[in-house]
């Protein structure tokens, strides 16, 4: 009897501890696996489940590289997330491309020049991570997603391969690209330059890999790198590309302009004297080159 209720005692002794130990080991995994599946990177191949239409998938890419280059990711104290792209007052329409799709809000930035969409509705900003979620890849917009997909209970997808068709270029080029000519060398001869310009090179030199090109580091403004192209068979090639991926800031009004371009410069156009039509030619295109918008 007295042996029996020590043992019992014992029993529950260890009964509890099992327990315990049981209720500690059993916590411990839930909030590891807990951060580390919100952190868990997959590839968006295998994770990427949903199936849309390529135009949608490109349009995605496209608003990818744009947030990359000219929007954030933003997670506040208590919580809230939301995103912000920031574009100049001509390029209103790529925000309103944007808000049909996603709704937020456009407003103009007091005594900038331009104008701020900006999305924090927790539905919302669920539809636009599932969306840009596998293709965003500038080094701080990647841990600015990865807090976003947290704080949503979101799997983080590690940016997916580039290729010719992908959306995302035109985005970035959107953002952070040029496109312009200049008079150059003793000869003053037009050279048509595209480039693209952000502060680290790993963040440029995806164009270089699949466009070809230059990059080059400018010490100006705090040093940044600028991936350009000059010669005519690699902007025709990325105009080509445009055609599959399309740019949608003011940008594209030259790149709808560059065969004209060439054809005027074949024609020597910038050299034509005052009066002959060949000059007035050059100097109706240079109006359509330099107008802020078109459509
Ligand atoms: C949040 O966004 C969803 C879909 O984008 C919309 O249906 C809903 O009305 C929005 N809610 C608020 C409070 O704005
Ligand atoms: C583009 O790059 C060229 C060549 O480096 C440079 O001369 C030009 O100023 C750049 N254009 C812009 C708008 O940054
Ligand atoms: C072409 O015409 C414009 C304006 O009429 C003039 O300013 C320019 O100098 C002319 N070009 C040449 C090469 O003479």
């Amino acid at each position: 009897m007295y042996l029996g209720t020590n043992i019992i005692s014992l029993i529950i002794v260890l009964a509890i501890l099992v327990k315990v130990t049981e209720l500690y080991i059993r916590n411990q995994p839930v909030t590891k696996s807990r951060r580390y599946s919100s952190y868990l990177v997959g590839t968006s191949e295998t994770t990427r489940v949903i199936s849309l239409d390529k135009k949608e998938i490109r349009f995605n890419q496209w608003l990818a590289g744009l947030i990359d280059g000219d929007g954030c990711l933003l997670l506040s104290k208590l919580g809230y997330t939301s995103c912000e792209i920031t574009v100049s007052l001509a390029d209103e329409r790529i925000l309103r491309i944007i808000q049909n799709k996603l709704g937020g809000s456009i407003k103009i930035r007091s005594g900038v020049k331009t104008l701020r969409w900006r999305l924090h509705n927790r539905t919302g900003m669920i539809n636009l991570i599932n969306r840009i979620n596998g293709y965003i890849r500038h080094s701080g917009r990647f841990i600015q997603l990865s807090h976003v997909c947290a704080a949503l209970n979101i799997q983080l997808l590690n940016s997916d391969t580039l290729h010719k068709k992908h959306g995302w270029f035109s985005g970035f080029f959107d953002a952070d690209g040029t496109i312009n000519y200049y008079f150059k060398g003793k000869y003053n001869y037009p050279q048509l330059t595209l480039n693209v310009t952000n502060k680290l090179l790993v963040d440029v030199i995806h164009f270089k890999n699949y466009f070809g090109g230059e990059i080059y580091f400018d010490k100006s403004h705090n040093g940044y790198y600028k991936w350009s192209i000059q010669s005519q068979d690699l902007i025709n090639s990325f105009v080509e590309y445009t055609h599959i991926c399309p740019v949608q800031s003011i940008k594209r009004n030259r790149l709808f302009l560059v065969k004209e371009y060439y054809r005027l410069i074949s024609l020597e156009a910038y050299k034509a004297l005052e009066g002959t039509i060949l000059n007035k030619t050059w100097n109706k295109f240079n109006l359509k080159w330099n107008k802020p918008n078109l459509s």
